[in-house]
């Protein structure tokens, strides 16, 4: 979602504008643009589209100045056009604003504006934001005033801005949406995350919500909303710079399928030591363990799923009671937040506002937060009491694999050792658990191996409107996972389903042209059998079957020839294995069907507004 840079330096800030909003492309955006600080007035150059669009203005009319902002605007209020483009501008160019969020009384501070003689020229909140700034700041203390203005506008935000009065200043304030300050030999930065801004800085402070900063070349100064000024901490950063290189693969998210294993192998040499688990940063005592009596799962989109899934494993493994929640409901449906409640979430980027929300409404009930998470520093870490860290590295493409299969890995993991805690589980049946779980990454690679048999397929079947997705128990929420990775990237409509409800609806969509893809690798169990069954409901209406099967299973031979064989793993485990085939499957689809996979339209990869 949007990207904010910013720098006050010893050097020309546009070429550092430029590669820090390409750094911050993954986060999805339809438009962009730049303002820096000319003696003669702010300066601004917006495109709509790619970056290059932008480029290729600046090229055009070059600028060159030690002061400026950048943007990559993911709409909200108003199309992707050069006017609603950011930055924008208040009090007839005083000042240059740019935003990440939204005002959700902007209708309300508008009228206000409107009825003072001020004229709006876009549909954004984000001009109103700027106006009104403007507006609260012609006199008086400057920082008195911003802080004014902020404190009126409800919603969130991440804001830069620059003023014409103002020379070698550059202003960062947020309240929800993420912004880091940082430092380095060629000056001073704010950005939305580390990685925009990772070449130029030695240390960063993480702003807090409710913080104004002013960055001029004498240093940084930071304010609370009260107004009281705050010291910053400055943080090293320690992040290594891997991002921008898609090694060979012709995408990122190719890259990042075929990544799996390594990540799966990594995180158990990291957190499994001698047959021991080990969780650094869980900070969670064994007195607190044993009195859990529920956790609620809060989290968004794919990290949803990868919830459903630790459900499934702490119910059967553990005597705990799980709920799971979208961020974006969980806030609006009053859950009662008992003692005995610990609060999970996941998320890949930390920064999902709804899984924010979320987690700040359960603090404030008195819940302690567990966060399994992918991204150091990020919000949801700073707000959590316990952490799983999802060592995935960075993920660029925007629909998410790596960082699902580390979710679901690190909820095995969490798993066995609440379940060994608290007794919960016999050591013979642990041992075994963990000696399966061993041989998952190896399993993952023989997926990738047959990455050219799930092309064949792919390619046969990535013509029609719609597809369905079938699955139970541990792969039910896979198929969902399945079906969301072929709407991402592909465009083709999908539709996830427990494979029992299918007769409660979505039989009547089966013909001949809908591909019905069934996971079916083995449980050993009733559900096994009531899993073929339910393909041969399916089958008997003529449907276009596509089966995640186990290798060895020859069950399936007179139902279809379109069979993707998997290693054989346990039920538990096998959702780490199956849905590699499935990314796979969607990645294919979406390459027949000849979509920007990396940046697929509309997406975001941190969603940080509601
Ligand atoms: C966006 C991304 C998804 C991601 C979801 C939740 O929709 O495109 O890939 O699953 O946000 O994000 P999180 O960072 O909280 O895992």
């Amino acid at each position: 979602m949007c990207g904010i840079v910013g720098m006050v330096g010893s050097r020309n800030a546009v070429p550092v504008l430029m590669e820090g909003l390409k750094r911050l492309e993954y986060r999805g955006y339809d438009s962009a643009g730049v303002a820096v600080f000319q003696p003669a007035g702010l300066e601004i150059r917006r495109a709509v589209g790619r970056l290059s669009e932008l480029e290729r203005k600046l090229a055009a009319h070059p600028l060159d100045s030690t002061l400026g902002i950048g943007h990559t605007r993911w709409a909200t209020h108003g199309v992707a056009s050069e006017r609603n483009c950011h930055p924008h501008l208040g009090q007839e160019g005083r000042l240059a604003l740019v935003h990440n969020g939204i005002i959700e009384n902007y209708q309300e501070l508008k009228a206000g504006l409107v009825q003072k003689g001020v004229t709006f020229s876009s549909e954004t909140d984000t001009e109103v934001l700027a106006q009104f700034v403007a507006d609260c700041t012609t006199e008086g203390d400057f920082v008195c005033g911003l802080r004014n203005a902020l404190k009126q506008a409800r919603g969130a935000y991440a804001i830069g801005m620059l003023c014409t009065d103002q020379p070698d200043t550059l202003y960062a304030a947020r309240l929800g949406s993420p912004l880091i300050v940082g430092k380095g030999e060629n000056g001073l930065f704010i950005a939305s995350d580390v990685p925009a801004i990772l070449p130029q800085v030695e240390e960063v402070i993480y702003l807090e919500d409710g913080e104004i900063a002013r960055l001029t070349p004498d240093g940084v100064e930071v304010w609370n909303l009260a107004g009281e000024e705050v010291s910053p901490k400055w943080v090293k950063v320690e992040m290594e710079d891997t991002a921008v290189d898609s090694g060979g693969f012709e995408t990122f998210m190719l890259k990042e399928i075929h990544e799996q294993t390594r990540v799966l192998r990594g995180l158990l040499d990291t957190y499994l030591v001698d047959e021991n688990i080990v969780l650094p940063d869980l900070n969670m005592p064994d007195q607190q363990i044993r009195e859990l009596e529920r956790i609620m799962i809060v989290s968004c989109g794919t990290a949803y799923y990868a919830a459903m899934y630790g459900r499934l494993l702490i119910e059967k493994f553990t005597s705990i009671a799980v709920e799971t929640d979208l961020g974006s409901e969980f806030r609006y449906r009053s859950p009662k937040i008992s003692h005995g409640t610990l609060v999970a979430t996941v998320s890949q980027s930390g920064e999902t506002a709804d899984t924010l929300a979320s987690v700040k409404m359960a603090k404030e009930a008195g819940s302690p937060i567990l966060a399994i998470c992918n991204v150091f520093g990020s919000s949801l870490v700073r707000e959590s009491d316990h952490l799983i860290y999802t060592h995935a590295g960075p993920e660029i493409g925007v629909a998410s694999t790596k960082a699902f299969t580390a979710q679901l890995m690190a909820f095995v993991l969490f798993t066995l050792h609440v379940a060994e805690v608290r007794g919960d589980l016999s050591p013979d049946k642990r041992k075994e658990l963990l000696a399966d779980l061993q041989k998952i990454p190896t399993a993952v690679l023989r997926v990738l191996e047959g990455k050219e048999g799930i092309r064949e397929i792919a390619e046969q079947h990535h013509d029609g409107p719609s597809s369905l997705y079938l699955g139970r128990r541990f792969n039910y929420p896979i198929a969902l996972e399945g079906a969301l990775k072929n709407k991402e990237i592909s465009y083709q409509h999908a539709e996830g389903y427990a494979a029992g409800e299918m007769k409660h609806g979505p039989i009547a969509l089966i013909n001949d042209s809908l591909p019905v893809i069934c996971i079916c690798t083995e449980t050993a169990d009733e559900v096994d059998e009531k899993m073929i069954s339910n393909v041969r409901e399916v089958q008997a209406r003529s449907g276009r079957i596509i089966a995640i099967a186990t290798e060895g299973d020859e069950r399936l031979a007179d139902i279809t020839t379109d069979i993707i064989f998997v290693p054989r793993t346990r039920e538990s485990l096998s959702p780490l294995v199956n849905v590699v085939a499935l990314q796979l499957l969607a990645y294919y689809a979406a390459q027949a069907r000849g979509t920007d996979i990396d940046k697929p339209r509309n997406l975001a990869k941190s969603v940080t507004v509601e």
